[in-house]
This record gives C-alpha cells, sequence and structure tokens, in this order.
C-alpha cells in the first residue's frame, strides 16, 4: 500500500501485512488506511476451530467486511478446505492490501472483491457469510440472511455493546426493535437481543435461525446461527422468542414468552431464549497448536459445553452477596453445593464471577447465606 507503513503480524499459521498504528485493543477507531485490531485474535481462532468444523467441499465462504483480510484468509489459509473462499471490503485499499496478503501466505485461489456489501449479497449467494462491521451489523443482517444458501451460516459481530446492553435502551429501541435493561445479567440480555433480531429479519423471508455458537467476549458479541429455509423453519425460530425479567427487589430473574401486566420486574427483549450453542458442534471441534489464542479458546469452549442446557440468564455472586451481606464463597464451591441440593449449576463464560442454576433465587440466597463466609 502506498502511504501507509506496514508491519508484519502472524496469527495462527498466517503473516500478515496491516497498518504500523493498528488497534491494540478495545473496539479500535477506523483512523488507519485499514483497520485491524490485534484483540481480535481470539475471534478470529474461533472462526478457524468453526470453520475446520463446519466447512464443507465446495461450500462459498464470504468474508463480507475483510479488511487487510485477517479472518478471511486465515480461514482460506488454516481451515484446510478445499472451499471456495471470497473476500470483499468497499474500501480499495483494504481490497488492495487483501491481495497482498494473499501472495504473502501463498494463497491463490480467493477471489477478491471491492464492493459495497450489500450490493454483492443482492447478486451472490453464499453458505458461510461473515459480517464484522464497525459497531453495528444492523445494516446487512436483511441482505446477509437472503443470500445465505438453506443450510448454511451466518456469522455476526457487533460491538454497539452500549446500547444492547442496557446503557442506550432508546438505541437498542431504534436499531434492533427491542428494549435493553441494564442488570446485572446484560451481557446475556444483550446478545440474546442480537440473536432475536436475526431472527425476526430472517422470519421476514421464510427462513428459519439455528443458534451453533453465540457469546460475549471483550468488547464485543459475536453469534453464529444455522440459515434454513422455510416459513415453518421461520415460525418454529420465532417461537423461541420472548422477555427476559428481572425483579430488582427479590432479584428473580427469568425468560418468559409474554410480559405481564402490572409485575414489578422489569422486561428486556423481544430476544432469543433459546440455546446459545450446538453441543454436538461443540463436541466437534478440536483445539490445535498453532492458535495465538489456544488456551483461552480451551477455557472458553469448555464453559460454552456446560452453558448448553443450562437455564438463560446468570447470577453474579456479588449481588448475591450485597444482599446477604456475606463473603463470596468460590465459585467451584459454591457450584458443588448447589448441585449436591440437586440444582443444575454452572460457570458461564459471561462473566467470571456468574453461574447458571435452576434453583428458585429465595432457596438460592438461602443456601448462600449458609455456605458463605459471615
Ligand atoms: C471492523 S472492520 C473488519 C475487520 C476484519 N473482519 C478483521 O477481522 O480484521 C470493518 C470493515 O468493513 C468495511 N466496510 C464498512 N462498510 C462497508 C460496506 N457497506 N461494504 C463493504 N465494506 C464495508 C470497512 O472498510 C472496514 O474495513
Amino acid at each position: 500500500m502506498r502511504s501507509t507503513q506496514l508491519v508484519t503480524v502472524r496469527e495462527g499459521a498466517t503473516d500478515l501485512l496491516v497498518p504500523a498504528g493498528f488497534c491494540k485493543k478495545g473496539p479500535g477507531k477506523s483512523t488507519e488506511a485499514v483497520f485491524y485490531n490485534k484483540q481480535m485474535e481470539f475471534s478470529r481462532d474461533v472462526s478457524i476451530l468453526l470453520g475446520r468444523a463446519l466447512f464443507e467441499p465446495a461450500w462459498r465462504i464470504l468474508d463480507g467486511l475483510a479488511a487487510s483480510g485477517a479472518r478471511g484468509l486465515r480461514m482460506a489459509n488454516e481451515c484446510d478446505s478445499s472451499s471456495q473462499f471470497h473476500l470483499n471490503d468497499r474500501n480499495s485499499y483494504a481490497s488492495e492490501l487483501i491481495r497482498q496478503n494473499a501472495r504473502l501466505n501463498g494463497i491463490n485461489d480467493v477471489t477478491v472483491h471491492c464492493r459495497d456489501l450489500r450490493g454483492l449479497l443482492a447478486e451472490e449467494s453464499f453458505d458461510y457469510i461473515d459480517i464484522d462491521p464497525f459497531g453495528t451489523p444492523v445494516g446487512f443482517i436483511d441482505a446477509a440472511v437472503q443470500a445465505c444458501h438453506d443450510g448454511g451460516v451466518l456469522a455476526v459481530t457487533a460491538t454497539d455493546t452500549a446500547p444492547l446492553s442496557g446503557t442506550y435502551p432508546k438505541t437498542s429501541s431504534r436499531r434492533y426493535g427491542a428494549v435493553s435493561v441494564k442488570s446485572p445479567f446484560a451481557h446475556e440480555t444483550g446478545l440474546r437481543i442480537l440473536l432475536g433480531h436475526i431472527v425476526r429479519e430472517a422470519a421476514k423471508h421464510d427462513r428459519g435461525c439455528e443458534p451453533i455458537l453465540s457469546f460475549h467476549a471483550d468488547h464485543y458479541f459475536r453469534c453464529h446461527l444455522r440459515i434454513l429455509k422455510g416459513a415453518g423453519k421461520a415460525d418454529r425460530a420465532l417461537k423461541s422468542l420472548g422477555f427476559a425479567f428481572y425483579d430488582e427487589k427479590t432479584l428473580a430473574r427469568g425468560a418468559v414468552s409474554e410480559r405481564q401486566d402490572g409485575s414489578n420486574a422489569r422486561y428486556a427483549g423481544p430476544l432469543w431464549t433459546g440455546e446459545l450453542h450446538s453441543p454436538g458442534l461443540l463436541d466437534s471441534i478440536s483445539v490445535h497448536d498453532a492458535l495465538g489464542t489456544r488456551k483461552r479458546c480451551m477455557k472458553a469452549i469448555d464453559l460454552w459445553r456446560g452453558e448448553a442446557g443450562a437455564p438463560p440468564l446468570y447470577y453474579r455472586v456479588d449481588e448475591l452477596s450485597k444482599r446477604t451481606r456475606r463473603q463470596p464463597p468460590r465459585m467451584t464451591h459454591l457450584v458443588e453445593q448447589l448441585r449436591s441440593h440437586g440444582a443444575q449449576a454452572v460457570s458461564t463464560h459471561f462473566d467470571p464471577k456468574g453461574f447458571k442454576t435452576d434453583m428458585p433465587v429465595g432457596e438460592l440466597l438461602q443456601l448462600f447465606e449458609d455456605i458463605a463466609d459471615r
């Protein structure tokens, strides 16, 4: 690239030329000629793991907002697949850099586009579409669900976590058609609002969605959904939409299909109330050595596996601690105690101080008092 100084970084088994002033942490700003954020390496490593488990021969894979090509080129290089890879960015410096990075890694068979993504999606269809924008993905979802083949996968990042997690509820209503609410478990309601929005956008076009892996990390939400054609599939997905309620007085929380008039609870939604991950997919993933965030991936996959089948909406030990005025016990001890009392209990990836349980909140507070240090 002409005027920008480039440096080489390595992610997984792929070398990438990126602007020397690249973003190291946080959502980052688009001040460089081409965007690259080192902190998103974890999310890209997860894409590699998923690609290795999911991609089928002759699949058409699109990295729709590719910037330096970090994600799409890594998928082409590291996913051992005979899929066809397409990378797109409307910024001409970005598409030039993608070509340079493809040559650097000896990747000859990718197709590079320099288009507005919505135009490309109106003309071509794919089996895997990755949407990793600055901020909100809402402008791309409608086009992406229509351009995704039956049984294909849509991968979406959202970095507008503040609107989704209740800091800016009006923005959430405008963008996602859903009320967001501040709560100790707002990261989960934020992710579920994003999923609910995608499900409704897909349903407009008679397509159903099945979330296969959805998570919160650092400053973003990331979700992967299988897209299934058919009005019946769409109706089925819509049945899993509902609301999250939170009663600050009692600390009760949960997912319901309808809001109740006259209740003390606050409601977030509409949002996705079903499973966030497919256990079968998680079981088929094997974490290989080359990944830069290998340890983090292994830990996350364990937590995601544990969450399968757990009730929606987690508790934080510090809210129970504050309510009972007791020192919090160790998380492992708390989870063990809950299980020994016959309840379901797991740690959650959403928060190191978070856990999920089906024990009713009154019993939970009593147990917490009994086992916590005074
Ligand atoms: C956050 S960056 C993508 C980061 C990249 N996926 C990675 O892992 O490094 C978003 C990119 O989207 C591109 N972009 C924004 N709006 C676009 C549009 N409507 N069509 C195509 N590209 C677009 C920007 O030029 C930018 O490079």
